[in-house]
């Protein structure tokens, strides 16, 4: 799938006009346009990054990155994501910074959701659904999702059986075992319990253009 996702984020960087600053977001997808973007590093005005990860990668190809309080909206965002259905809704998070990630699809007039063919799916679901929750409140979150979705929440942890934490400090639930039938609706639920943080599922506000990396891609 690695030259399904460089083809996709090939195919962004069409959408990047110079002068622009690029709203960018995170994982191996990500990684490819970050790698294009790179050689037109002196065409554009800088980037908003949705993560340290891709913060460094941005500054390794000189590209400055720039605080989204400062910048305003911004024209473009690109991003990955987990799974993606017809209606361009996600699941996003799998590399935990769904909460800067959805700052910034907010913050932009256009979102490009770059993928892989093996993210698309009829019903989003498949992939588990990562919520960031503040520290204190992960039992009580992880009670309150099994009770209203009946979907089993699990404790994300890194390869050293530790909690994983994200950039923000907090904790990731991944919720297993959903068929989400009304993304939207289950979106503003659990935006709802007190202690989360965001919820990674971008139906509220959901991608407006899908490349799926193939030759030649396809775009939605
Ligand atoms: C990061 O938190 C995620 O939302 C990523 O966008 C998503 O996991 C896609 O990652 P890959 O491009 O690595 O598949």
């Amino acid at each position: 799938m690695t030259e399904a996702k460089r083809l996709a984020a090939e195919k962004a960087i069409e959408y990047v006009e110079d002068g622009m600053i690029v709203g960018v977001g995170t994982g191996s997808t990500v990684a490819y346009f970050i790698d294009a973007l790179g050689r037109m590093a002196d065409r554009i005005r800088g980037a908003v990054s949705s993560s340290e990860q891709s913060t460094e990668r941005l500054r390794r190809h000189g590209i400055e990155v720039l605080d989204l309080n400062s910048t305003g909206p911004l024209a473009l965002y690109v991003d990955g994501a987990d799974e993606c259905d017809p209606h361009k809704r996600l699941i996003k998070g799998g590399g935990a910074a769904l909460t800067r990630e959805k700052i910034i699809a907010e913050a932009s007039e256009r979102f490009v959701c770059i993928v892989d063919p093996s993210k698309c799916v009829d019903v989003l679901g498949r992939f588990p659904l990562p919520v960031e929750v503040i520290p204190m409140a992960r039992s009580l979150v992880a009670r309150r999702i099994l009770e209203r979705t009946g979907g089993q929440p699990v404790w994300r942890m890194d390869a050293s059986e530790r909690g994983v934490v994200t950039d923000n400090g907090n904790a990731i639930l991944d919720v297993h075992g959903l068929e989400i039938t009304d993304p939207v609706a289950l979106e503003s639920e659990l935006n709802q319990i007190p202690g989360v943080v965001s919820v990674g599922l971008f139906a509220r506000r959901p991608a407006d253009i899908v490349i799926i990396g193939s030759e030649p891609p396809r775009v939605l």
